[in-house]
């Protein structure tokens, strides 16, 4: 029974090391990693390798970057051949990115079964193109894992057979349940190398509506440096926020905030543990702060993790700066609402996936 992995992205890496783990535990059970290569600087991609322990990938389809249509027929043409050639018995795809949708239509159209793990999600939002991906990946997978309860409504009322649908938890939590210790022992030395001797905010941003629109982001810089008057904001650049910053002529140093490059899996988790709140767009950084019982502040009008809302972890602002600072300020004064952790985010759904698998495909029993 071959399995063939397909990730792309940064944040496909933590969610499937958890699961080729767990699969290859069992019995009967070939793995084959796809890297389609969506992400490709060492500090997007290889250093997520090394930190999660995720093997070697067995192919790299090198796409790169490009436009949404370039990219997603780049993954389409290389990851056929690779289908055709190896033809695996499952494919099985992460979360919402480019790279996700491309593989599952592939496989979809070679009548090779796909599994969607982080099946569900939905923001309403169809601007965003992660939407578009999360909607059609999940029409066309045989297997919907889901990280939570609405993930289960929202597809039956996209009416997929509820046979198709299982609710086994967050795989990004069981990433972080295993790897925490290893933060935490790593955060001595990361403090000091980034002079982080007070209490500090983490920021990133990266999403095209808040970034790729320069007086957006001109505007949300000016306010983050309120923030940042009052508690320094240590920011992690993803490449395309790095470059829309540096097309607008800023006058630098940027008080208030410190620009560092982006951090690999273990760091990254160390500095949000420690972060007085974080300020995101990511959807990831919603749910990990939740987990972590860190506030977070999301710059975005709506999220596809409404359960990180409901438990009052997390705060939708948008582009509103007042709210922005307004929160800001509510969590500085001991103010800010405490969350909790939803049901099944217990470090085990990869567990529950590899089972559910082995149900569905009969083969292979527990080793
Ligand atoms: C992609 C995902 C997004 C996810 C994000 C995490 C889609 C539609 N978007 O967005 O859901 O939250 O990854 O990072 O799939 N770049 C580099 N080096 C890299 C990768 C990107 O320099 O290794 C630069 C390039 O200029 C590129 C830009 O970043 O054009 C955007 O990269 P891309 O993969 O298109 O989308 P992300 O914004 O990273």
């Amino acid at each position: 029974m071959l399995f063939t992995h397909v990730v792309g992205a940064r944040p496909n890496f933590m969610k499937a090391a958890p699961v080729i783990a767990k699969l290859g535990e069992r019995r009967d059970v070939a793995q084959m990693l796809v890297h389609t290569g969506q992400h490709y600087d060492s500090s997007m991609s290889q250093v997520f390798f090394s930190d999660l322990g995720l093997p070697t990938p067995d192919v790299n389809l090198g796409v790169g970057s490009a436009s949404h249509a370039k990219q997603t027929a780049l993954v389409m043409i290389r990851f056929e051949e690779v289908l055709q050639d190896r033809r695996p018995d499952w494919v099985i795809v992460y979360g919402d990115v480019n790279s996700t949708l491309a593989a599952a239509l592939v496989a979809s159209k070679l009548h090779i079964p796909v599994a969607h793990v982080e099946a569900g999600l939905r923001s309403f939002d169809r601007t965003m193109p992660e939407e578009l991906n999360r909607i059609l990946t999940d029409q066309l997978a045989d297997l919907l894992f889901t990280p939570s309860v609405d993930g289960n409504e929202n597809l039956a009322r996209e009416g997929i057979p509820s046979s198709r649908i299982h609710f086994v938890g967050n795989v990004m939590i069981d990433t972080l349940v295993r790897l925490l210790p290893t933060a935490m022992a790593a955060w001595p030395k990361l403090k000091e190398e980034l002079a982080l001797w007070t209490r500090y905010g983490l920021l990133t941003v990266h999403r095209p509506s808040n970034v790729d629109e320069p007086q957006t982001l001109r505007s949300l810089i000016e306010v983050l440096q309120k923030i940042g008057a009052d508690i320094p904001l240590i920011f992690p650049v993803h490449p395309r926020t790095r470059q829309r910053i540096m097309s607008l002529d800023l006058v630098t140093p940027i008080s208030g905030i410190q620009f560092i490059e982006p951090l690999g899996y273990v760091d990254f988790l160390a500095l949000q543990g420690n972060a007085e709140f974080v300020i995101t767009d990511s959807g990831g950084m919603q749910e990990e702060t939740t987990y972590l019982g860190v506030p977070c502040i999301t710059l975005r009008d709506n999220t596809e993790r409404p359960v990180t809302v409901a438990i009052g972890s997390n705060k939708l602002v948008g582009n509103n700066a007042e709210r922005l600072v307004h929160e800001a300020q509510l969590i500085l004064d001991g103010a800010a609402t405490k969350g909790g952790i939803p049901p099944l985010w217990d470090g085990q759904a990869a567990g529950r996936i590899a089972d559910q698998m082995t149900k569905v495909v009969g083969q292979c029993g527990a080793a």
